[in-house]
């Protein structure tokens, strides 16, 4: 293979990293380069790649320990996914695919609302390596938002406005909307399961300040009465959200996508149900979140 090289995508994040065989060994010096690239360009797209779950645990290993894979929706079977044991609790299986009738994987073929992955958690996850192995030929991207712009560009009131401020992060649903094993239902967002973090966060390498969402649905702004809460977020998010913040991805079998899950969303297309995609992912256990 050719010597490594890094090409943005002209677009708010991301780019492609050339010229190198995940499936080899990485010495330090090429490591450190992709380092440095994912510290500036937040999304990393590795191309044309060949990887079994060992392999695709091994460099994910390089960026942190791996952490668990999530509680899945109440209607998988896990023993259904084909990973291997050694696996299994590290590799989440995000599929379309069905065997004997039965989803082998999350998520379907379903819109993803943008979210931040396991944000839910106490620790968030540092980053996701999302590698295709299969997938349609059309339909199922995967959007990317630059969460540091969207600090950086909000109009003065908001920064304002939640300046100090946490916010819940659901833990009942999925990003598909599914409920999770052993979740119930909410009504009042006050009342919603799961983690809360500052709205704004420093991120612990870049040291730059980034828009903590996690995901709309169920969110709660703490110590807010629920229709300023619910305001509050909705102008949030719409700017957060615009299209001048964000690159898609268009997925190729053989790519991997590394994002940092501290200052990037994501969301995907709905995609055909009867078309194959299945893709494989592991997670790097995250840092406590620090307010910035
Ligand atoms: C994920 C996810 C997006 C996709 O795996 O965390 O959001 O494109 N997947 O399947
Ligand atoms: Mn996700």
């Amino acid at each position: 293979m050719s010597e490594l090289w890094i090409q943005p995508s002209g677009g708010a994040l991301a780019a492609d990293v050339h010229g190198v065989d995940l499936s080899k060994p990485i010495s330090d010096a090429v490591f450190a380069r992709i380092a440095e690239a994912w510290g500036k360009h937040l999304v990393l797209r590795f191309s044309g790649q060949k990887l079994d779950d060992p392999t695709l645990m091994k460099f994910s290993a390089r960026f942190g320990a791996l952490d668990r894979v999530p509680i899945a929706a109440a209607s998988l079977d896990r023993a259904n996914s084909g990973v291997v044991p050694e696996a299994a609790e590290w590799v989440a299986v995000i599929a379309s695919v069905k065997k004997d009738g039965k989803a082998v994987g999350s998520l379907g073929s379903y819109e993803l609302v943008w979210h931040t992955d396991m944000s839910y958690n106490p620790l968030p996850p540092r980053a996701s390596l999302l590698y295709a192995l299969e997938v349609p030929p059309d339909g199922g991207n995967t959007g990317f938002l630059n969460m540091y712009a969207a600090y950086e560009t909000l109009p003065s009131d908001l920064k304002r406005a939640i300046e100090g401020k946490s916010c819940i992060h659901d833990s009942s649903r999925n990003s598909a909307g599914e409920l999770r094993k052993g979740f119930q239902r909410t009504i009042d967002v006050r009342q919603t399961p799961g983690a809360a973090h500052p709205l704004v966060r420093l991120h612990p390498v870049t040291k730059r300040k980034a828009l903590f969402l996690g995901r709309r649905p169920g969110a709660y702004v703490h110590g807010l009465p629920v229709e300023e809460s619910e305001a509050l977020l909705d102008a949030v998010w719409a700017h957060a959200t615009q299209e001048r913040f964000a690159w898609y991805q268009k997925w190729r079998a053989g790519d991997l996508v590394l994002w940092d899950n501290r200052c990037v969303m994501h969301r995907r297309d709905a995609f055909d149900e009867n078309l194959r995609r299945l893709m494989h992912r592991t997670q790097i256990v995250g840092e406590p979140v620090l307010a910035g």
